[in-house]
């Protein structure tokens, strides 16, 4: 996937503008372009090519949902959030560049998504634009990553129960990466039962990520992650971890994994080798 990944970032230096008003870009360059797995666009691209689907939009989607993905990080990290100072190894933007300036950066990048999504001329049918729109907008919105934002705030010293914590799990994380596999799925066609094996293949590993988000923010360390280690607890966030404990936090991941794996099994769809691997590594992953 290594050639995947670097069409990814040549893409992405390509769309997100250097020339902008006040500097803007430069805020947006750096939250994009030099770091993170991009975890998200591989999913896009590996899903398309489990249903064959069309070059330009899977490349524009997969860089879409990375905009969406980094914007909802540069907020993420803002004071009025988790307050963070680090990360991928670098400081934060608002760190960097001001908390002004990081807003912004968000707004525009999550705009710049949509724009990327919706090329003019005949390059992607207009009916598939229009449903790339639709499942990013859903994943990102209050339905989705924003929503479970909230939740996550307004859960700071409160334990939840585990449908809680999964609720709020599924859509501050799963849904941007359930819709990654949406999208892929979506640039090409595929019959309602391998799209409804993806979807489980995507809930799966959806909530995989962040239970392992939670274990590897106790047992890993800020140089490995990239990012502050020890925050939740520090900052009283109910995780799985705080709720189960580490082992049986993990026994969680691998049951979710072996149950994107066993999806993948019965969708009928001949190329989903890069699928079982992604979701391989987003169990086995350490940072
Ligand atoms: C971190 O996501 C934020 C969460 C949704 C838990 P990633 O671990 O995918 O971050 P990058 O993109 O690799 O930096
Ligand atoms: C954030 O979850 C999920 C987002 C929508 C950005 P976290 O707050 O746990 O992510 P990290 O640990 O800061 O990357
Ligand atoms: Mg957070
Ligand atoms: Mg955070
Ligand atoms: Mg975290």
């Amino acid at each position: 996937m290594a050639a995947r990944q670097a069409q990814v970032e040549a893409a992405l230096s390509r769309w997100v503008p250097a020339e902008t008003p006040a500097s803007l870009g430069e805020a947006m360059r750096y939250a994009v372009l030099d770091g993170g797995k991009r975890l998200r666009p591989l999913l896009v691209l590996a899903a398309s090519e489990a249903v064959q689907g069309h070059g330009e939009a899977a490349l524009r989607a997969a860089c879409a949902v990375e905009l969406i993905h980094a914007y909802s990080l540069v907020h993420d990290d803002l004071p009025c959030m988790d307050d963070d100072v680090l990360r991928r190894g670098k400081p934060t933007v608002h760190v960097r560049f001001g908390e002004a300036q990081a807003l912004l950066a968000g707004d525009a990048l999550q705009a710049l998504a949509f724009d990327l999504l919706t090329p003019e001329g005949a390059g992607v049918p207009a009916a598939m634009q229009a449903e790339l729109c639709r499942l990013l907008a859903r994943a990102a919105g209050v339905q989705g990553m924003a929503g479970g934002q909230a939740i996550d705030l307004a859960s700071v010293g409160k334990p939840l129960s585990e449908p809680e914590l999964r609720g709020m799990h599924q859509l501050k994380t799963g849904a941007l990466l359930l819709a990654s596999v949406r999208m892929g799925a979506a640039c090409g066609a595929a019959a309602p039962a391998a799209r409804a094996a993806l979807d489980d293949y995507g809930a799966a590993i959806g909530l995989a990520f962040q239970v392992i988000d939670d274990i590897l923010d106790v047992t890993a360390d800020s140089a490995q992650l990239g990012k502050t280690a020890g925050k939740d607890a520090a900052a009283d966030k109910p995780t799985y971890v705080s709720l189960l404990g580490l082992p049986a936090s993990q026994a969680l991941a691998s049951e979710l994994h072996a149950q994107a794996h066993r999806a993948l099994d019965g969708c009928g769809l001949p190329a989903v080798a890069h699928l079982r691997a992604l979701a391989d590594m987003v169990v086995q992953r350490k940072n």
